[in-house]
């Protein structure tokens, strides 16, 4: 029996906390520094690396790292050199997240299908670039920016604007000293999430986020408002597609490059004309893609983890999957993603139906109630046999939870309908 420390606090570690405590090789799950749902919550920063390498040695612990803060400060390096077993991508690996020009320069000598680009440090040569072009952009920090270092543009007046936003007003700090401008690819957007141990890739059950805060896709980015699985848009042939061309290949070409690849590695992708173009890499499990996903897992995490960790997947048996879609409906504090209020409490969970997941994000428990504590607080995750069912099932839970500044948007999962 193996004891789990699962590193983070929102609602993907609630619920990869959740189905790993189910293992049969599991005895204790600790999460640091989790939340107001999870159990055996640990005090430590997820970039208290320090401090989390000294809770595993004393606990025995395997760790699983969610977020990708820690990733790319490299915590799976410290951990290796102190032999303990983690679950997660090298600090080298974690490039194709924590930097986008390496990721971009990357997919271009490999071949993998991404946005044409190039890149700049001085404004006034990017706004000669963008004057220079007809057709529209997207502007991008190069480095980590919690999801808000990408602006989209209409125009050229918004791509010169987002320029000055990064390089000269630095609103994202150092993360935007450096910026990538990219053709603006009007597509279909999914997340393809696979599982590596360096040498293949396993992949995950389909999924579609939502990440702009308003329904119909308006207003601004989030982490994402809710997500479901699987989803229609990823047919067999464009998974198939996505698995060889995408996936695939950048394992094959990270291990060529030197860098075992381990870990989640999540392909951000936009299909168009049945061509399937990476947006982005991240290197961890989607939030909230991972609330659905892991609601419809029929295996054993740890064992999957395990093999990730020693090089073995390649003698797991094929993942199983319930045959039943998942929708996660991200319950927000009113005025997320911009200021809002915490500390609000948070009723109804007693009246929530046992198959239905309820994911913490925002949440700290203080004196045995819940209370509010971020920007994304729920992930009520539901399943169904059909997708129009989980959205009904899903939407008709979250009327039982309560508390005074609950927002969600009210169309997760529509989009995918329109397939079927
Ligand atoms: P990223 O963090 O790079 O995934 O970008 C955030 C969001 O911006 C994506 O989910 C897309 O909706 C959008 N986006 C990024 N790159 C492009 C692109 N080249 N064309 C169109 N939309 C994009
Ligand atoms: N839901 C998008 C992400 O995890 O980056």
């Amino acid at each position: 029996m193996v004891n789990i420390l699962v590193v983070g606090s929102g609602g993907r570690e609630h619920a990869l906390s959740w189905k790993l405590s189910q293992s049969n090789h599991v005895e204790t799950v600790y999460t640091a520094p989790g939340n107001g749902g999870t159990e055996n919550n640990v005090e430590l920063d997820v970039n208290d690396l320090d401090g989390l390498a000294e809770f595993a040695q004393k606990n025995n612990c395997f760790t699983v790292v969610g977020p990708e803060d820690p990733l790319a400060s490299g915590i799976v390096d410290k951990f290796n050199k102190l032999n303990l077993k983690v679950f997660g991508p090298s600090q080298a690996a974690a490039q194709l997240e924590s930097s986008k020009i390496w990721a971009k320069n990357f997919m271009k000598r490999n071949n993998i299908p991404t946005a044409q680009f190039e890149i700049f440090d001085d404004a006034q040569k990017a706004i000669e670039y963008v004057q220079s072009i007809d057709f529209n952009v997207v502007v991008k920090a190069d480095g980590l920016a919690a999801g808000k270092g990408v602006i989209v543009c209409n125009s050229d007046t918004e791509a010169i604007s987002a320029i000055e936003t990064i390089l000269v007003k630095k609103t994202f700090g150092d993360a935007g000293n450096k910026i990538i401008v990219e053709e603006r690819i009007d597509g279909i957007e999914a997340s393809y999430i696979a599982l590596s141990d360096g040498n293949v890739a396993l992949p995950m059950a389909s999924s579609q986020d939502h990440k702009r805060v308003f329904d119909n896709d308006k207003g601004p980015n989030t982490g994402g408002m809710g997500a479901y699985s699987p989803t229609p848009i990823v047919t067999d042939d464009l998974a198939k597609k996505i698995q060889e061309e995408v996936i695939e290949k950048t394992i094959h070409a990270m291990k060529n490059e030197g860098i075992l690849f381990k870990g989640f590695l999540y392909a951000g992708i936009m299909i168009k004309d049945n061509i399937p173009y990476v947006l982005e890499y991240n290197v961890r499990m989607g939030d909230p893609e991972c609330q659905p996903i892991t609601m419809r897992m029929d295996f054993d995490l740890y064992d999957y983890f395990s093999a990730s960790v020693d090089g073995t997947l390649s003698s797991m048996p094929s993942l199983s999957w319930k045959d039943q879609f998942a929708v996660c409906v991200v319950l927000a504090s009113d005025g997320y993603p911009g200021p809002y209020s915490t500390n609000d409490e948070i009723t109804g969970f007693e009246n929530i139906s046992s198959s239905t997941g309820v994911f913490h994000a925002g949440t700290k428990k203080s004196n045995g109630k819940i209370l509010s504590n971020g920007g994304r607080v729920l992930g009520v995750t539901s399943l169904g046999d059909s997708l129009e069912s989980a959205i009904n099932i899903a939407y008709s839970e979250i009327e039982k939870i309560n508390w005074s500044n609950k927002f969600c948007r009210s169309d997760i999962g529509k989009k995918g309908l329109s397939y079927f």
